[in-house]
């Protein structure tokens, strides 16, 4: 059971966000309730009061993001009170990348390695945010202390050992992955998943990236690791799976370390909850 309130005690209209004929959109990954307006043109993200930091700061990332010639939606309204907080954001008009059939996917797909890398080239000191190796690992060993992973976001062989033992083996890693790091940071995404690129479903363009809560400097692998990984869901088996990982690698311009790869892929599942 949750004591969180409902989708319905956190409309925006409840929390303030003035008129319109809003929504549900149930795609969403957070836990956060996300609206769309009739026509289509809004989208309203609402979460209660305890969790009004977080989506304030996704507030100030979007702001940030569309002044850096990167596309993405624009911040039109924002309320926070005692009953919640609710960010309106523009409408990037299109699809969710997960919701395309493989072979427009694959047609996209240079173009998805373009965006990222354009995004990955904004230049890191203009960037204010931090979504640093040793930010995440503060992050997830909180969850983990809390014993609040997911089991449902870790890879299923990963979901019969306990999360602090999960843990422990990332940590013995940091040391070089901090190294890493530190020699190529970049302006991450942060939570570089499918359904948040946006394409135009007609031309297969990158309309935009949603979903800007965790975007700030980091190795440019945390979003590799969960872009690559999320298109292997759409991706038809694994040996075409392999092939875009390699597509990508080539239009993006880098030869993929696997190792780090998956070091960031396992670590992101124990920073939520
Ligand atoms: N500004 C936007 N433009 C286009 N689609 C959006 C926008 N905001 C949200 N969406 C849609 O709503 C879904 C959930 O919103 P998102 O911000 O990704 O929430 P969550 O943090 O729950 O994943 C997205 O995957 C997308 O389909
Ligand atoms: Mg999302």
């Amino acid at each position: 059971m949750s004591d969180r309130p409902g989708p319905r005690a956190m409309s925006p209209v409840l929390l303030g966000a003035g008129g319109g004929d809003w929504s549900p959109v149930t795609a969403g990954e957070s836990g956060a309730a996300v609206f769309r307006d009739a026509d289509a043109t809004r989208y309203a993200k609402c979460v209660p009061a305890a969790d009004a930091a977080g989506l304030r700061a996704e507030r100030d990332r979007v702001a940030w993001l569309n002044d850096q010639g990167v596309p993405g939606p624009r911040v039109l309204d924002w309320h926070s009170g005692d009953t919640g907080a609710c960010l309106v954001t523009s409408a990037v008009p299109g699809v969710s990348a997960d919701q395309v059939p493989a072979e427009d996917l694959r047609a996209a797909w240079e173009r998805i390695a373009d965006a990222v890398r354009r995004l990955h080239e904004v230049p890191v000191p203009r960037c204010p945010f931090r979504r640093d190796l040793d930010a995440m690992v503060a992050l997830a060993r909180d969850v983990v202390a809390r014993d609040a992973v997911k089991a449902e976001f870790l890879p299923v062989e990963q979901r019969h050992t306990p999360p602090g033992e999960l843990l422990d083996r990332l940590v013995r890693q940091v040391p070089r992955r901090r190294e890493q790091e530190t020699a190529d940071t970049v302006v991450c995404h942060g939570d570089l998943c499918l359904p948040n690129i946006i394409l135009d479903p007609r031309t297969l363009d990158v309309s935009g990236f949603i979903d800007l809560g965790r975007l700030g400097r980091a190795d440019r692998y945390a979003d590799l690791a969960l872009l690559l990984t999320s298109a292997r869901e759409t991706w038809e088996d694994e040996e075409r799976g392999r092939a875009a990982d390699t597509a990508f690698a080539e239009r993006y311009g880098i030869v993929l370390d696997h190792d780090r790869l998956r070091f960031h892929l396992h670590l992101d599942p124990l920073t939520w909850g």
